[in-house]
């Protein structure tokens, strides 16, 4: 189970450690955005050093690493006092999901990170059914709906008659 689980703040020297847990979210939620390790190290690094988002590490009783969160807070007026807690990555790492980890960090996150009452919004992709379930599990609700479309390109559309005649 998730007993014995602390979070601490992560550092510059974490980034690359990181990396390789943003590969597997990027991998088991089916995302486009797949830039390579090297370039998430980067991102992690510019968060961590950043003042805009905090980066978070979750370790077992055993001292390993389970996990990491970031987050950022971020004015919203539909929240209560304009201010909201948004999750912008969670991951617990493969070799340690359904053991509770999940669950216990999120908890440990909400309270030690977030105001009691606040406002906590995260984006959840379509193909990321495991994701999903897992926030529904553990309270989150469904708030809003991301819609796309790709406008057509040039290529896409046939070439038009231009003459008059029927
Ligand atoms: C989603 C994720 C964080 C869950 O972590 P975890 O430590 O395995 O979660 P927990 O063990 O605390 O699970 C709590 C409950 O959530 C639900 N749940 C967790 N993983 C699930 C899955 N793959 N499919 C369906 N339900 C799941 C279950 O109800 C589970 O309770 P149970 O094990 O008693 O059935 C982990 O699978 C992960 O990192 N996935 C890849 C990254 C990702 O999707 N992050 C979220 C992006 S929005």
């Amino acid at each position: 189970m998730a007993d014995g689980l602390t979070i601490r703040r992560a550092g510059l020297d974490d980034a690359s450690t990181l990396a390789k847990l943003n590969q597997q979210l990027l991998d088991d939620e089916n995302s486009r955005f797949q830039p390579g390790i090297g370039a998430l190290a980067t991102r992690l690094a510019g968060w961590i050093s950043g003042q805009e988002w905090s980066v978070d590490m979750f370790d077992n009783a055993q001292g390993e690493l389970v996990g990491y969160l970031v987050h950022g807070r971020r004015f919203n007026q539909a929240a209560p006092g304009g201010d909201e807690m948004y999750i912008r990555q969670f991951v617990i790492d493969r070799a340690h999901r359904r053991n509770g980890h999940g669950r216990g960090a999120i908890a440990l996150f909400l309270e030690t990170r977030c105001v009691p009452g606040m406002r906590v919004m995260l984006d959840v992709l379509e193909t990321n059914p495991a994701g999903q379930a897992f926030w529904s599990e553990i309270g989150f609700a469904p708030y809003a709906t991301i819609m796309e479309l790709t406008a057509p390109r040039a290529s896409d559309i046939a070439p038009s008659d231009t003459s008059s005649d029927q």
